[in-house]
């Protein structure tokens, strides 16, 4: 299967680099000065970075799973989008996603397919303008880092890398190309985070302080999936790191409402983990005593909490738990000194209404008054097509707008790093007693001068 080789979870920065050398040599880099991660000439270039407009964004998409068929469904039903050629190593992703383009309305895409490796095929056409990487998680760096040495822009699933040696490398391609990478954080476009990064923008929240973020999501079943499907690869992770697996979709929202990379940012961070006992305990319940579901060390703790310290002095808790029983929670909480919204419920208290002391759930006011200017406005095409409550199709028609009249995209390589970067650095954290681990500064400073997020939806 093509997730067996997985790579060690301290791969040196040596050995990144020399699996990267050729596309390096290929884009003019010495590995010097990779390795410095301070290329004088292209370092934060990314940060408000518009590439050329594009009248027809034609895409490549590579890894047709699970979710690779919603980015399919929903790409088909956004005007300018052409889909021109598809790749995974199963033939079945393949076959139902030629079905999910004819019953879109879309022409079938041609294939690539018959290795791992075939996705550089694709690659290496000349009609493709960006590529979705909707691959397992090892795959992304070297996915991401091979579209964008082929002149494509890189559009990749949650997390963006795995390790710190990773993220530098996405960082640093991306400057030395001039091609986009952007972390298809689609939590970002969902209608609450975007009410709560309008109040906070319009000041309602006042100063900010703390935030709260997370991904707590009952995913034990996934185990089931032994022969194809999400939890074949993603279940291994769980026996072979012990950190804060999945950061980026509670920690996206939080980040973007807090101006990360865009006048703050992340400084340094601690991680503390539980045990790690629900997965043992629901293979010997699910499983026979000799399935290779029991013969598995899991390692991970079950709740991981990591807090970060921004350079504002702000602070920012985030959890990860896929084991325990309890409901879902993104958490989603942004504190300031005027007042708190939150999530999971949704619920409100501001010093403002004189009344703090107790939650206001009732949103329906607070939408009419604060509703996003994005989302009020691709709300109705998101309602039709669905896609996590609509927050997919709003990120992805908001992508292809960006790209079509050449904006700078919402998310960058900066972010995508700063935010998956918590993956790799809550593992340094617990193997060394969580002490705090440095978070680089990957915009090598231009954090402080960075324009406004979507300077284009508030300009009108
Ligand atoms: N943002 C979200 O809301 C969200 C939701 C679900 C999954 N995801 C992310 O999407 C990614 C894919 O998850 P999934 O649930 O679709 O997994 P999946 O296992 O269902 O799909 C992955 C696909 O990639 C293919 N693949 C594996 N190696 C390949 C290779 N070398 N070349 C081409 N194809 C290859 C597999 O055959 C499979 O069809 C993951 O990174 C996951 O974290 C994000």
């Amino acid at each position: 299967m093509s997730d067996i080789n997985l790579p060690q979870p301290h791969a040196t920065r040596r050995g990144v680099l020399q699996a990267g050398l050729m596309g390096s040599a290929a884009i003019g880099l010495s590995t010097g000065a990779r390795a410095q991660g301070n290329n004088p000439n292209t370092q934060g270039r990314m940060i408000d970075y518009a590439a050329p407009r594009l009248d027809k964004v034609r895409v490549g998409v590579i890894g047709t799973g699970r979710r690779g068929a919603t980015h399919l469904r929903l790409l088909a039903n956004i005007d300018g989008v052409e889909i021109k050629a598809i790749c995974d190593v199963v033939p079945a992703a393949i076959a139902s996603a030629q079905t999910i383009l004819r019953d879109n309305g879309a022409p079938e895409a041609a294939v690539h397919t018959g290795s791992d490796e075939a996705y550089r095929e694709l690659l290496a056409r000349d009609d493709i303008d960006a590529v979705f990487v909707i691959t397992p998680w090892r795959w992304h760096h070297p996915m991401a880092k091979a579209a964008m040495v082929a002149g494509k822009h890189a559009f990749v699933e949650v997390p963006v890398a795995l390790s710190v040696e990773e993220c530098w490398d996405l960082v640093e391609t991306s400057e030395a190309t001039g091609q986009h990478c952007m972390m298809l954080e689609n939590v970002c476009y969902g209608r609450d985070e975007l009410m709560a990064l309008n109040m906070v923008r319009q000041n309602v929240l006042g100063e900010l302080l703390h935030g709260e973020a997370a991904y707590i999501h009952e995913l034990r079943w996934q185990m089931k999936d032994t022969e194809e499907g999400t939890g074949l690869w993603r279940t291994g992770w769980h026996a072979r790191r012990n950190a804060n697996l999945y950061p980026t979709h509670g920690l996206g929202p939080v980040s973007q409402y807090m101006g990360i990379n865009r006048g703050d940012r992340f400084d340094y961070m601690t991680s503390m983990a539980s045990p790690a006992l629900g997965r043992q305990l629901y293979a010997q319940r699910e499983f026979p005593a000799d399935h290779e579901r029991n013969q598995m060390r899991y390692i991970c703790g079950d709740m991981n909490t990591s807090l970060i310290k921004t350079v504002r002095g702000r602070t920012i808790m985030v959890q990860h738990d896929t084991t325990t029983p309890r409901p879902y929670s993104r958490h989603n909480l942004i504190q300031g000194t005027g007042g708190v919204f939150a999530g999971f419920p949704n619920r409100i208290a501001l010093e403002a209404s004189g009344d703090f002391h107790h939650w206001d759930q009732d949103m329906e006011p607070y939408y009419a008054q604060y509703d996003h200017p994005l989302w009020t406005q691709v709300s109705g095409l998101a309602a039709q097509h669905g896609g996590h409550g609509g927050m997919d199709y709003v990120m992805l028609w908001r992508l292809v707008y960006c790209l079509r009249n050449g904006l700078p995209l919402d998310q960058n390589v900066y972010d995508a790093a700063a935010w998956s970067v918590i993956n790799p650095l809550s593992e340094a954290s617990l193997e060394d007693r969580s002490n705090s681990k440095d978070i680089p500064d990957f915009t090598r400073g231009a954090w402080q001068s960075a324009g406004e997020m979507m300077a284009d939806v508030y300009a009108g």
